[in-house]
């Protein structure tokens, strides 16, 4: 089955950002010239996806009118040197189609993704949290390393990476069995979401790329709030990895967490030096 769908799980409130996020989404904030939701959906595009499906919330209108036409600053710009700085983000309204639900109560992660069913049906789909900011030069982006993992294991894909195991307690944790003939695709048999450094099984973190097969959508709706009292998609995920149901793949590129200050500037400097 193709992925024909990609979901932007943006509904979150990025208090780390404070105060910038007041009446900013946190996804609308620039690498460079170019909002991080931008990014993520020229990664989508990239992999051959062009339905864009995204989970907003209050206050984050702003990204439904950058995937939009702004007459009255386009016919001010037209014909001058300016106009070329639009066309980017032109190529891609015009590819893509944008749909939008909004997640009324901020419940977590898992509940954004149960938000985005409607958007997205009975097929499988893409994930991108578009604050993890991934890029592989010019080689194969890193959703679409995982959809050539998807069409092989036609199951759950998390992108993985190793992180300093003092960090785990940031992010989901999963543990598993190299498969046969390979050294980047793991069967997941645990997952654990932001384990004390104590408590996790390893240190390959999932990252903000997942591509999901249907069921998840049943699974998410009987997963009762985990850590942080929210729905957690690590959670719902373990039903599947039961099933032997989810891969990991440890990608190929560099991931820049970007929900977080560091992760921004270090995004921002890399950019800078590599564009
Ligand atoms: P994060 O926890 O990193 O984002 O959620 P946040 O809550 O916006 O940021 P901080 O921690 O307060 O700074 C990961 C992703 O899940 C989305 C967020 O928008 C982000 O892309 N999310 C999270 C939702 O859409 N809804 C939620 O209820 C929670």
């Amino acid at each position: 089955m193709k992925i024909r769908k990609c979901l932007f799980p943006a509904a979150g409130y990025g208090t780390r950002f404070l105060p910038a996020t007041k009446a900013t989404p946190k996804e609308m904030l620039p690498i460079l010239t170019k909002p991080l939701i931008q990014h993520g959906v020229e990664e989508a595009v990239e992999a051959g996806i062009y339905t864009m499906a995204i989970v907003t919330g209050r206050g984050k209108r702003a990204i439904e009118d950058h995937f939009d036409i702004s007459y009255e600053l386009e016919s001010q710009i037209k014909g001058g040197s300016k106009e070329e700085l639009l066309s980017e983000i032109r190529l891609l309204i015009s590819k893509c189609t944008f749909s939008y639900t909004r997640q009324i109560e901020m419940r977590g992660l898992g509940h954004a993704i149960l938000t985005g069913e409607t958007l997205i049906g009975d097929e499988p789909f893409a994930v991108v949290l578009a604050d993890d900011l991934c890029t592989n030069g010019d080689s194969d982006g890193i959703l679409k390393q995982m959809i050539e993992v998807f069409n092989r294991y036609q199951c759950s894909v998390v992108a993985i990476e190793e992180v300093p195991k003092e960090e785990t307690f940031k992010y989901g944790i999963i543990d598993g069995d190299l498969v046969y003939g390979r050294d980047d695709v793991y069967r997941v048999h645990n997952m654990i979401e932001k384990p004390n450094p104590k408590d996790a099984p390893t240190n390959m973190a999932i990252i903000g790329r997942y591509i999901l097969t249907p069921d998840i959508f049943d699974i998410l709706r009987n997963t009762k709030e985990g850590k942080g009292g929210e729905i957690q998609i690590t959670d719902a995920l373990m039903e599947q990895a039961k099933h032997d149901r989810v891969i990991a793949y440890k990608f190929k590129g560099k991931r820049f967490d970007c929900g977080s200050i560091d992760g921004f500037v270090e995004a921002t400097n890399y950019f800078y030096n590599n564009s």
